[in-house]
């Protein structure tokens, strides 16, 4: 209709993501952004509990997380795998490794994400449920200080395999084979249930769901 095409042609798009997906989000946004030149985008990047703070204040159109709270309420379409893997320096013992056992994670100085953060959960809960206490080395707040410090010699740590995306076979940076993992989460765009979403909000989330999804899966991240 005349008005939807209006509505696309200058719309705002505010979009707030957990902090592993700002690898992909980014890189989807290009061929939107050609297709709505006038779509003006605001992206902004923060932890999970952060996500539902801004959730709860009604601050954006869509967020992106891997894990959909009960509350608020919410409408949550299936996005993309977000698999988390154990992180070594390259040149690590363990990096020849294969199906390491869980428990030996323990011995290990471990690099973890700060409390807030949704990644932080599942390796809490995994741990937990295999009874694993890791030597907790350092927190940091960042996936990229994370990678920094591991490739420095720190220690190990978990993290969404999508934080490695760029960094190539070259790359510092090994995936241990360990057993039980991957872990496999899933991210979700989401809004608040009663929320209207926008000309440009609907547009973007049809966008995500089909050929943004695609081109995120046909990329060797
Ligand atoms: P986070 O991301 O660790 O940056 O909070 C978690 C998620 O994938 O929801």
């Amino acid at each position: 209709s005349v008005a939807d095409m209006k509505g696309l042609k200058q719309g705002y798009l505010k979009i707030t993501v957990v902090t592993t997906a700002k690898y992909v989000i980014p890189r989807l946004l290009g061929p939107f952004c050609q297709r709505y030149p006038g779509v003006e985008i605001a992206l902004k990047v923060t932890n999970h509990s952060g996500i539902l703070e801004r959730l709860s204040e009604n601050k954006d159109d869509l967020y992106i997380l891997s894990q959909v709270p009960d509350e608020p309420d919410v409408k949550a379409h299936p996005f993309l795998a977000n698999p988390l893997v154990v992180l070594a320096n390259h040149d690590h013992p363990l990096a020849n490794e294969k199906n390491i056992p869980i428990q030996k994670l323990a011995d290990e100085p471990f690099i973890t994400r700060e409390s807030g953060s949704g990644t932080r959960g599942y390796v809490q809960r995994l741990f937990d449920e295999h009874k694993v206490t890791p030597k907790v080395k350092m927190e940091l707040a960042s996936n990229e200080a994370i990678k920094q410090a591991i490739a420095g010699g720190l220690g190990i740590s978990i993290l969404s395999r999508h934080t490695i995306a760029l960094e190539g076979a070259s790359g510092q940076i090994a995936i241990l084979d360990v057993e039980n993992f991957p872990i496999h989460c899933h991210w979700y765009v989401i809004h608040l249930a009663g929320k209207q979403l926008s000309v440009v909000a609907q547009a973007f989330l049809e966008y995500l769901q089909t050929e943004g999804k695609q081109i995120a899966e046909n990329t060797t991240w």
